[in-house]
């Protein structure tokens, strides 16, 4: 297990220091499941192909069946000798079975192997991202649902807008998953095509039934071209923006869990089991959770621009610098399926403060439009009501009331078109209940815009 790789072509050892330096085993022994998988169906087409007997077959599965198991049970010694998992795989089945596990290679090189090893890697974390964003997506339905009637006040520039219910404010964020759900599936159609077969860049000379290996392996079809299958890691690029946007939306989130659950908002409470202290505050409760997700939002961005970097200057077909792939992508991985358990852990038990949320609403002139429309509708052009409104607010202002608590001789003052009913309008029912359309805030659309998106998640 220790001589150094295509040692005859060379006269002297490797430097001690570029052995470790270059090898890669330390972090893409991640990928020797994937690994053993590829080689399985690799040399079953071997066997059909007439490469390797059928008791080669037999000796090789049973090898790596064994090394599999040495690996799960933490007993496999992996050495930088061997440089990668690829090799450290190889050699120990040798060690194992002999000749037929120097036969294993044939028609096949690290390059084609270790783009396939990505690919199903990818396709098994996107599996597992995907159900973490489908629990969230749950969490948020239930949540909307409990809250559909619960009025807050809506912001634009963080300054109150117009009332909104909470459960929409929900759906908001469950829509933006649901993008995030289509472009990993997306990602996943290109990533689910198989280089095996590419050789070292140019194809090889046996054989090879691609076909087959690409049906053992669960890809849509073979790769079209040797030199670009062996090159590119666009997918894995793609996979890193999709999971850049997926974190973003998770920042935002962050953001306004951090913002809610401060004192000055107090719109919401995270519970205790979320939350940890200070070390020097003993009053204090910090909405960890949310923080962390948003500050990790940072690293995946940056290992969407490590992959583009690396990627851009090399010239076809493989080099060296794809060993580099590897770390931002499995840390892409990890750290979108722990942000995205921990936020589905997490909301189910966020609970609403509705009456703060409602004075909240109240306090901040948030059915100030509701007016202007009525002023509209009794015949005054959309600028003029602008303009009446901004009066009415500026008394309220002044008077330290909201512009439901203005008498009616008050408003009648600004135009005498308005009549007692504007009250209807001026309190945050009305206002949420008359936006009532598709996409709008009212409960009944939040409601069926819930039972519309139950049957988009679990499905
Ligand atoms: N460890 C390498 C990688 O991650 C495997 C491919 C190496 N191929 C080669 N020709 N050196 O990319």
């Amino acid at each position: 297990n220790t001589e150094k790789l295509s040692s005859a072509r060379f006269a002297e050892a490797t430097d001690a220091f570029v052995e470790e330096f270059t090898a890669s085993v330390g972090f893409d022994q991640r990928m020797a499941r994937q690994d053993i998988r590829g080689s399985l169906a690799h040399a079953a087409m071997l066997c059909k192909i007439g490469i390797l007997t059928e008791q080669e077959l037999a000796d090789i599965q049973r090898g790596l069946a064994q090394i599999g198991g040495e690996i799960e049970r933490g007993e496999f010694v992996w050495s930088i000798k061997q440089e990668d998992v690829h090799m450290n795989i190889e050699a120990r089945l040798t060690d194992l079975i002999g000749i037929a596990g120097k036969k294993l290679h044939t028609g096949r090189s690290r390059n084609d192997q270790v783009a396939t090893d990505i690919r199903l890697y990818l396709r098994d974390d996107i599996a597992a991202i995907l159900v973490q964003l489908e629990r969230l997506q749950t969490a948020l339905l239930d949540k909307a649902e409990q809250e559909a009637d619960t009025i807050m006040p809506g912001f634009t520039h963080l300054q109150v807008a117009q009332p909104v219910t909470f459960g929409h404010h929900l759906m908001a964020w469950f829509e933006m998953l649901c993008r995030d759900r289509e472009r990993l599936r997306d990602c996943l159609k290109r990533i689910n095509v198989m280089p095996l077969g590419a050789a070292a860049l140019a194809g090889t000379s046996y054989p090879i039934d691609r076909h087959m290996t690409a049906e053992l392996l669960g890809f849509f079809r073979p790769s079209n071209n040797s030199l670009d299958s062996v090159s590119d890691r666009d997918f894995a690029i793609e996979f890193a923006a999709a999971g850049s946007l997926i974190m973003m939306h998770l920042s935002r989130f962050s953001e306004e869990l951090v913002l809610w659950a401060s004192a000055q908002f107090d719109f919401i409470d995270i519970p205790d089991a979320f939350c940890t202290g200070s070390s020097i505050m003993p009053q204090k409760k910090n909405p960890d959770v949310p923080e962390l997700v948003r500050g990790k939002s940072g690293r995946v961005a940056g290992h969407l621009m490590s992959l583009l970097m690396l990627m851009k200057s090399q010239p076809l077909a493989y080099n060296k610098d794809n060993q580099e792939d590897k770390e931002p992508l499995f840390d892409t991985a990890d750290t979108l399926i722990n942000c995205l358990r921990a936020f589905a852990d997490m909301m189910p038990h966020v609970k609403a403060k509705r009456e703060n949320m409602y004075n909240s609403a109240k306090r901040g002139f948030a059915t100030a439009t509701d007016l202007a429309d009525y002023l509209v509708r009794k015949g005054m052009a959309f600028r003029d009501a602008h303009e009446v409104v901004g009066l009415a607010v500026r008394l309220g202002l002044e008077s330290g009331r909201d512009l439901s608590e203005l008498t009616l001789n008050e408003l009648q003052g600004f135009s005498s078109s308005i009549g007692a009913e504007v009250f209807d309008i001026l309190k945050l029912e009305g206002s949420v209940a008359s936006r009532n359309h598709i996409g709008g805030t009212a409960p009944e659309q939040v409601r069926k815009a819930i039972a519309a998106a139950r049957g988009q998640v679990g499905a």
